[in-house]
């Protein structure tokens, strides 16, 4: 009866408002997550209406087809030892009521990797190469108004080249819009704000408006509202334009805002535009588009200023993969990396070396971090552009999207095209060429942000390519003195700082007598001591910004472990130790924290000196050596004070200064007593800055296993299909202490209203599935991500090891 009534109801209101959509809006967005089949393989007929999927695998969006998938034990360890490579079909069939009959259907993708073609109802809509990139279609021509519809994309990765785990599949959301005719297009409002001080900013609007109603021409009104952050309207503009039928215009508003609220790291404030489409007094199209109230300068001699305050960079280079979850983009596990980043005073990330999912930027713009956003690594297969790739319409198209998508975001500030290109750093092969199509591409859709190239070889500067564009930023070593010296007026990014390597919880003694050398235990010390031969240590990036107060700050590789590249125990290092493809590792060794966004020591060293204003007090190694043949530790203590005093057993060892003018960077950042003689018992470190007390850490040797602790992150999430509670796993001795060397396998089990959406310990070594009902701990801890289904309940997990006490946790999804 209710349904009749409510059907009859929008029966109503479509006879009186026939533009308005189904759910009463003009324009309509609907996230197509449930519903899709998939089958891995080639299938001839498979974008056919008629075609039988029903033994397909039923998938919801966002779905990496890999990551499920076993190890392959024997596999390239770069790319994840994954089996991603390989083709595959999603199919969905499409509600498209007859109500919308007369509108426009857009398909708008975040990203598939890669290649995608898109076919709806048999026809092919259209496709796309770069597996990073968003792209959307106008699909209106091949929508059945009156029956079924069939959605069927082909994803093939065969094809694709990479240098770290890429994943596979429709990885990011996709979304189908619904408008009238006459609409504004997707992405096609632009924000600016050319003049803003301290009293008004004049907010100045492009909206594209297309029309494509068969009116030979059309008088369109377009009214833009500005909303604050409690939703009020606090300035409006309308003005007319005439769009011929068929064509787009560009139509430009400005308008002033008084006493406007900056956007700033420290308090990220957004506006809201709405943009509403009138055809006559018929409103036919409305939109919302969020942006900030902010200046950039960038300069040569002294940094960054935002709001013209001097900021120094402390950024992380994050690659797109989710860990565990792999190249499947959760805005959850994003919100997470960026608050792990951010509680230790990270203030940017560079997203190397791709386009990011939409939502991060959302994210950065809502949490105050600045982005350094990055389109490619190199111009090859990496980028899926080929030998038959036309570059310059590659260039426009892609380029195109990634700069009209992402433009009114307030976090970026700066725009890269491209990571370590030798090519173009030495223009070979038309490279600099190529660089200038990027960057004319670049600016003609932002003219508003400086253009920038991360570089790797000093030598490349000679050449000149940073004449090219604006800002110098070079990975790693001082890399960018050369180009400094050639060219001193323009400012200096660090893009890549650090590739310390390390492995949480593993501490291999005595400490490495040279820094590139690594030994055979596949493992990386944790000692914060080993770089690769280009690399540097977290202190000497420290020190050569304080003695180069010029340099606007540096973007560390990498904020978190990630899926490939698992320097330096990849396979041809195995084989060029005695050993096969077999042993070489599956994930990196240069997270700040690690695969599962566990904190390594590192991440301590990191905050004691990018958040001083918070206290840090940090002991490492463990201290659980007995039977170990060990007699000395080197123990060291990562703190923001300036000294700190250590105890063993409550006997002093001794108190330690940091040395701030000392030529050896770790002397200026950490605190370190070489040689402790070992007891079991309890290391107490007790840190003063000017001479006070600031604050002290405990580390005491712990008893056998005991029992398991579970410590989700979350304990209430959504019930919408992609929501996340971390789960710690931990084995912990009678007395509640941390079990460092524990490596118990824990049975998981998780029932009710939620699913393991991944497993897994941060080992690099680890080969086992990251979706599976077990885990081992590693160094005495592991992962559980729980995921929310699309029903409200009790979630219940529990956590079971022969000999160790179980432990039982609750979780809602609401
Ligand atoms: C850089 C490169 C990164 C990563 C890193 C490892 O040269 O740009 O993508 O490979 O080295 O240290």
């Amino acid at each position: 009866m209710k349904l009749k009534l409510l059907t009859l109801q929008i029966a109503v209101m479509l006879l009186v408002f026939p533009f308005l959509t189904s759910n009463g809006q003009p324009r309509e967005l609907i996230t197509l997550q449930k519903g899709w089949k998939f089958s891995k393989g080639n299938f001839e007929k498979a974008a056919q209406l008629k075609f039988d999927d029903s033994k397909w695998q039923d998938v919801i969006l966002p779905h990496d087809w890999a990551i499920a998938e076993p190890t392959v034990v024997d596999g390239d360890g770069n790319t994840g030892k994954l089996p991603w490579k390989g083709e595959g079909w999603y199919r969905k069939s499409l509600e498209i009521p007859a109500t919308y009959s007369g509108k426009n259907i857009i398909l708008i993708f975040d990203g598939i990797m890669s290649k995608p073609e898109v076919y709806l109802n048999g026809q092919l809509a259209g496709k796309w190469d770069y597996g990073y990139n968003s792209f959307y279609l106008d699909v209106t021509k091949l929508v059945n108004f009156r029956g079924k519809n069939q959605l069927a994309i082909h994803a093939d990765t065969r094809d694709h080249d990479s240098r770290w785990y890429p994943g596979a599949g429709i990885y990011r959301k996709i979304q189908m819009m619904v408008v009238d005719p006459v609409h504004v297009g997707v992405w096609g409002t632009q924000i600016t704000t050319p003049i803003v001080k301290s009293n008004y900013a004049e907010v100045r609007i492009m909206n594209t408006v297309i029309n494509n109603s068969g009116n030979t021409e059309d008088k369109i009104k377009v009214e833009n509202i500005i909303l604050n952050q409690k939703g009020t309207e606090i300035a409006r503009k309308e003005v007319t334009a005439r769009i011929v039928s068929g064509a787009s215009k560009e139509v430009e508003t400005s308008i002033g805002l008084t006493d406007p609220q900056r956007w700033d790291i420290a308090s990220p404030v957004m506006y809201q535009l709405k943009t509403n489409i009138y055809k006559g007094d018929r409103l036919v199209d409305s939109s919302v588009n969020s942006f900030g109230v902010r200046t950039i300068r960038i300069t040569p001699n002294n940094g960054l200023y935002l709001n013209d305050k001097r900021v120094q960079l402390k950024g992380v280079c994050l690659h797109h993969d989710q860990g565990l979850l792999g190249g499947a983009f959760y805005p959850r596990a994003m919100e997470r990396q960026i608050e792990i980043m951010k509680s230790m005073g990270c203030n940017a990330i560079r997203t190397s070396h791709n386009m990011p999912a939409p939502e991060l930027l959302e994210l950065c713009d809502k949490m105050g971090i600045l982005v350094f956003d990055e389109a490619f690594d190199k111009y090859d297969k990496k980028a899926d552009i080929t030998e038959t790739t036309d570059f310059e319409e590659f260039a426009h198209r892609n380029i195109q999207n990634f700069v009209e998508r992402d433009r009114n975001h307030p976090c970026i500030f700066i725009w890269s095209f491209g990571n370590e290109m030798a090519d173009v750093q030495y223009n070979q092969n038309n490279g600099f060429h190529r660089m200038q199509t990027m960057i004319n591409y670049i600016r003609k859709y932002d003219p508003t942000r400086p253009v920038t190239m991360a570089s790797d070889n000093t030598n490349s500067a000679t050449w000149r390519h940073f004449d090219y564009y604006d800002v110098h930023s070079w990975n790693y070593g001082r890399r960018y003195s050369l180009a400094r010296q050639m060219e001193p007026n323009k400012a200096v990014i660090v893009s890549e700082s650090g590739s310390t390597v390390s492995t949480r919880g593993f501490y291999e003694l005595p400490l490495p007598e040279k820094r590139s050398e690594f030994t055979p235990s596949l493992q990386v010390s944790s000692y914060d001591l080993n770089v690769p031969a280009w690399a540097d240590l977290p202190d000497e990036d420290f020190m050569w910004q304080q003695d180069e107060e010029y340099i606007a700050g540096e973007f560390v590789w990498t904020g978190f472990d990630y899926l490939g590249e698992p320097t330096p125990y990849g396979n041809d290092w195995a084989k060029s130790h005695g050993l096969t493809d077999k042993e070489a590792s599956r994930s990196s060794y240069f997270g700040i924290v690690d695969l599962c966004g566990i904190p390594k020591d590192r991440y301590y060293l990191y905050k004691s000196y990018w958040k001083p204003e918070e206290t840090t007090v940090h002991i490492l190694p463990h201290w659980n050596w007995t039977g170990s043949k060990v007699d000395k530790v080197p123990v060291f203590v990562y703190t923001n004070g300036d000294c700190a005093e250590l105890f063993l057993n409550g006997k002093s060892l001794g108190k330690k200064c940091k040395n701030p003018t000392s030529l050896k960077s770790i002397e200026r950042f950490r605190l370190m007593w070489n040689d402790v003689t070992y007891q079991p018992g309890e290391l107490k470190a007790v840190a003063y800055k000017e001479g006070v007390v600031i604050g002290e850490e405990t580390l005491k040797t712990a008893d056998e296993p005991y029992q398991i602790r579970l410590t989700p992150d979350r304990s209430t999430i959504h019930a919408d299909g992609m929501d996340l509670s971390y789960v710690l796993v931990e084995a912990v001795d009678k007395n509640g202490n941390v079990c460092p060397l524990a490596n118990n396998k824990i049975e998981l089990s998780v029932s009710g209203k939620g699913h393991i959406a991944g497993v897994g310990n941060g080992n690099p070594q680890s080969f086992d599935s990251f979706q599976t009902n077990y885990v081992n701990l590693f160094y005495g801890k592991a992962m559980l991500i729980v995921g929310s289904g699309f029903e409200k309940g009790d979630i219940s997990i529990t956590a079971t090891c022969n000999g160790l006490v179980k432990d039982l946790k609750l979780i809602k999804t609401e």
